[in-house]
């Protein structure tokens, strides 16, 4: 009897073990890093709310009143720009966007397409010698490349744009930077020409606990449940005309055991075919926040192709 306990003992010694090697601990949950949240404008409307949402039901900020928006806002306004991630012409999503888009979208020509949150551009680049006129809109002045035309978002997600004004939209890991994302999604899609062409990608994980400042991220961003990327397509009149989840939870331990400058995995073709099939294996969660080892091997991501009825 003894031993048997102390086998369980041993064993579960050795795989938690196991679960720090490949998922260290973030450092978000240090005392230290408590105190440096407090200092974070709108910091205190964060906490405790993550228990709430965590079942992935609904959407952490999708219902803010407007000082709640406008608090989100600024905070994530230079959030990723400061953390340093992108440098401009270094981009490492080309294979990625061609495979769960560009390669859906049939039209050979765009008279004006919209990259919603893209930064300095770079996404567009493999497209741009089909499109007329491009506008990008990201808050962000860090982010300025004078090859297009920016506007800046406004914290209610109200565009300014007239009714049916792109035929592409792109929005490439942009609305979890966001709080009310069904208001986004809609204005987008009014703005959309009909027949226009709507590419997304989205974490689907919470990306950690937001209720604590977090490690390598911005202070609001938090990914959006895979249950309801569908719900608010829908929602804002789009068809789903392709969904696939991709980004396996190992890949980031991958990218950093290869040299830096092998690192940008999903600029290969094969590696992104190897992850799209791997992560539509009919065999991982679909569940926002996880509890449990094994749980924690599931895509990470999810994209979509849309398209506003013609
Ligand atoms: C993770 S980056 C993605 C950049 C680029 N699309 C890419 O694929 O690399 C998130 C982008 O969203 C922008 N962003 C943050 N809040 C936004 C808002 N309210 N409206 C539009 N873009 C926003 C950030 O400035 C940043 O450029």
């Amino acid at each position: 009897m003894q031993r048997r306990e102390f086998n369980r003992a041993r064993d579960s010694a050795a795989y938690l073990q196991l679960a720090e090697v490949i998922f260290p601990p973030l450092p978000d949950r240090h005392l230290d890093s408590l105190a440096a949240g407090s200092e974070i404008e709108g910091g205190l409307a964060m906490q405790t709310t993550f228990e709430k949402y965590s079942d992935g039901r609904t959407l952490y900020g999708d219902d803010f009143s407007p000082d709640q928006l406008e608090a989100w806002y600024r905070d994530e306004q230079e959030g990723y720009y400061n953390l340093g991630h992108l440098e401009s012409g270094k981009y490492g999503y080309h294979a990625l966007n061609w495979r769960h888009g560009f390669r859906h979208v049939s039209q050979s020509q765009f008279n004006h397409v919209l990259g919603m949150g893209s930064a300095f551009g770079d996404e567009l680049q493999p497209i741009l010698n089909r499109v007329k006129k491009v506008t990008l809109v990201d808050p962000s002045d860090g982010f300025a490349n004078s090859q297009f035309e920016y506007v800046k978002p406004k914290a209610s997600g109200l565009l300014p744009f007239p009714d049916s004004t792109f035929d592409l939209v792109t929005c490439f890991n942009v609305l979890h930077h966001i709080p009310n994302v069904s208001t986004v999604v809609r204005e987008m899609a009014r703005c959309m020409k009909p027949g226009g062409w709507m590419l997304l990608r989205e974490p689907t994980i919470p990306l950690g606990n937001w209720d604590y400042p977090r490690f390598g991220r911005t202070p609001r961003e938090r990914g959006i449940p895979l249950l309801l990327m569908p719900q608010i397509a829908l929602a804002a009149g789009l068809r789903i005309v392709n969904q696939r989840r991709y980004f396996f939870s190992l890949v980031p331990r991958l990218q950093q055991l290869l040299p830096k400058n092998h690192n940008q995995v999903y600029n290969l073709r094969w590696f992104t075919a190897l992850d799209d099939y791997f992560c539509e294996l009919p065999i991982w969660t679909r569940q926002y926040d996880v509890a449990g080892f094994f749980k924690r091997f599931r895509p990470w991501a999810v994209s979509m192709v849309l398209r506003k009825p013609a």
